[in-house]
């Protein structure tokens, strides 16, 4: 049998994400759902129409979710699901804002997830992430390694972007790294950044390595104060999208992801922006990299900072 995802939430981000998951052409169905109605099931629509045009055989089905899990049974079988439901950042809002309504959203939408698709590996991506994704595992109850979130991934491409600018190179010749939480303690891995083979550090000055990082922290803030409504989408979802697909084809692939982290770094109990290995199982193994003693103590802070939000969503 082919395989099935689910997306949950058709607003930019879901959407953007199930046309990329349907283009793939890998999957048998590409379930959208929202709680507006009629408006997974347009998406849909508009989508099957493009298969001759894009050819793809992925067929893509809306369904409009009711308050007390109606439609729900639409996403049984998933292999895969994306939660993206939920209120995305207005110009000058942290993803911090966002805590207390999101979680409400977030854990109707994992209980649904529990109960509808039991074997599912879960992608988290409603903000404030972290505490999304240790909302979503404590609400499902699922093993912690099939609950992962995404923010790592196009953290990582935000810097690689800047970079590649910066020098005027193709984007396939830089490679970044970023670790740490999907917010203020993101920690950009300078040391482990290469252009062409070559460390970042011998070809930009330290400033303008720092000032690259800063615009890679702040890379979320950056589009949300230009489309002064909503926020961004095209990059979110392509790293939504790799991450299904690693799942999907149990590639192994190694990706900046929110894990849950137990030991690696000296850090427990707590998901964290970390680099692993993507299958059918979810996180199959937290990748370590060497760090200086700087980034370590860093990711050690956001580790710290994030712990302690996450405690208070078990209560949410
Ligand atoms: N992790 C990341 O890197 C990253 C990047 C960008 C955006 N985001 C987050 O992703 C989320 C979605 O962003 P967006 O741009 O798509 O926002 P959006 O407002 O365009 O879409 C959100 C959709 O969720 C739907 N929704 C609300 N409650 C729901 C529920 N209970 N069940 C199903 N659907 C529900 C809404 O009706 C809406 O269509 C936001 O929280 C945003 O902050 C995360």
């Amino acid at each position: 049998m082919g395989k099935k995802v689910t997306v949950v939430g058709a607003g930019f981000y879901g959407s953007t994400t199930a046309q990329r998951l349907a283009e793939y052409d890998i999957f048998d169905t590409v379930v959208l759902t929202d709680i507006v109605e009629g408006k997974p099931e347009g998406i849909a629509l508009d989508l099957n129409q493009s298969r001759p045009i894009e050819d793809f055989e992925t067929k893509v089905v809306g369904v409009t979710t009711g308050p007390n899990g109606e439609g729900y049974e639409a996403i049984g079988g998933s292999d895969i699901v994306i939660i993206t439901a939920g209120l995305p950042r207005k110009p000058g809002m942290s993803r911090m804002d966002l805590l207390e309504v999101n979680a409400k959203i977030v854990r109707g939408v994992s209980e649904n997830v529990a109960k509808y698709a039991p074997n599912a590996v879960v992608i988290v991506v409603a903000n404030p992430l972290d505490e999304m994704t240790m909302l979503t595992q404590i609400a499902t109850g699922f093993p912690r390694n099939r609950v992962m979130g995404q923010a790592g991934m196009l953290d990582t491409a935000r810097f690689t972007h800047f970079v590649a600018e910066a020098l005027a190179v193709p984007i396939g010749s830089v490679r970044t790294l970023t670790l740490g939480s999907h917010g203020d303690t993101m920690v950009p891995v300078p040391s482990k950044c290469t252009v062409n083979g070559k460390p970042l550090t011998e070809l930009l000055p330290a400033d303008k390595i720092e000032e690259l990082v800063g615009r890679t922290r702040n890379g979320g803030a950056e589009v949300v104060a230009l489309l002064k409504t909503g926020s961004a989408y095209y990059a979110p979802s392509a790293a939504a999208a790799r991450m299904a697909k690693a799942v999907a084809e149990d590639s192994g692939a190694v990706m900046p992801v929110c894990a849950w982290v137990d030991g690696e770094y000296g850090i427990s109990g707590v998901y964290l922006g970390v680099e692993a290995e993507i299958g059918a199982t979810g996180v199959k193994k937290v990748v370590q990299t060497g760090l200086t003693d700087n980034e370590l103590a860093d990711l050690k802070v956001a580790a710290d900072a994030v712990r302690a939000k996450q405690q208070d969503v078990c209560d949410m």
